[in-house]
């Protein structure tokens, strides 16, 4: 390789360029970090980006409502079948907020039998330790248990114009920083595995979004895609900046 092309070897003007323009794409790695916990955590309805969010995202998912799961349990034992199936078909119903205290229904609005069957457990003053903690009092405490959920993956259109402006930007700027880690001084051994880690997980992470619909045992391996990914392509941007900014030995 002629010397010239090594980055350390170009007058000052491209090195400051580059240097540059390589501090904004870690900015930007940082950031799409950020974006992506921002855009999935709330999927699942809790705080924080769970394995569910991004299940729910790529593949999408169902979870049972618990107090469905418990009364098809057989829980608590002594729940009149009547009442049992009230509550069940209640759960069922698309009317589960307005039926809950609905006076129309009497003794057997959900609200009069969960007093009834439920409260002398399930009461935050109970003597129940564990139940206490499972509180069926309010309506604000009922919401939290009684929706079953049902998270739809996105669009496939949003997903197709997400491939497209992904796999292009992302292979392109990870060749460029391939390209520019090479004109480096660094082990040239290193940066080729680095490199084929980015290849390859990239190649994992895009093909992933599609594979994940029908399969959710893609979602961790496009995660793992996801983030060698990135991780690849930082390393690669730090040692061009280190190149840059280290003085030439003699
Ligand atoms: C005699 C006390 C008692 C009564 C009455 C009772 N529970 Fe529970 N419940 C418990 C205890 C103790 C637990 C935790 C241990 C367990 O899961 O069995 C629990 C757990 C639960 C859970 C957590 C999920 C699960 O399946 O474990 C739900 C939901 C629940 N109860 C709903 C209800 C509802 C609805 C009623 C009334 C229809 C009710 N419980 C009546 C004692 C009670």
């Amino acid at each position: 390789m002629t010397d010239s092309l090594l980055l350390r070897r170009l007058p000052v003007a491209a090195r400051v360029g580059i240097g540059g323009l390589t501090l904004v794409l870690l900015g930007g790695l940082l950031a799409s970090g950020a974006y992506l916990k921002d855009h999935h955590e709330k999927r699942d309805g809790e705080e924080g980006l769970s394995m569910t969010d991004l299940e729910g995202a790529y593949h999408g998912v169902r979870t049972t409502a618990p107090l469905v799961v418990a009364l098809e349990r057989g829980h608590p034992e002594g729940l009149s079948e009547a009442d049992r199936k009230t509550l069940s078909d209640w759960l069922a119903s698309d009317r589960i907020s307005e039926d809950y205290d609905n006076l129309d229904l009497g003794d057997s609005a959900p609200v009069e039998i969960l007093d009834m069957s439920c409260l002398e457990c399930h009461a935050r003053s109970a003597s129940d330790v564990v139940a206490r903690e499972l509180p069926l009092e309010y309506w604000d405490d009922v919401k939290k248990l009684a929706f079953s959920r049902e998270i739809e993956p996105t669009d496939t259109k949003v997903l197709l114009a997400s491939t497209h402006a992904h796999s292009l930007a992302l292979s392109v700027q990870a060749l460029m920083l391939a390209l520019l880690a090479l004109l480096t001084r660094f082990s040239r051994g290193f940066i080729s595995k680095v490199i084929g880690v980015a290849g390859v997980s990239l190649a994992v992470d895009i093909a992933g979004w599609w594979l994940a619909r029908g399969s959710a045992a893609w979602v961790p391996a496009l995660v793992a895609g996801g983030m060698l990914f990135s991780l690849t392509n930082a390393i690669l941007a730090v040692l061009i900046l280190l190149d840059l900014v280290l003085p030439e030995k003699e």
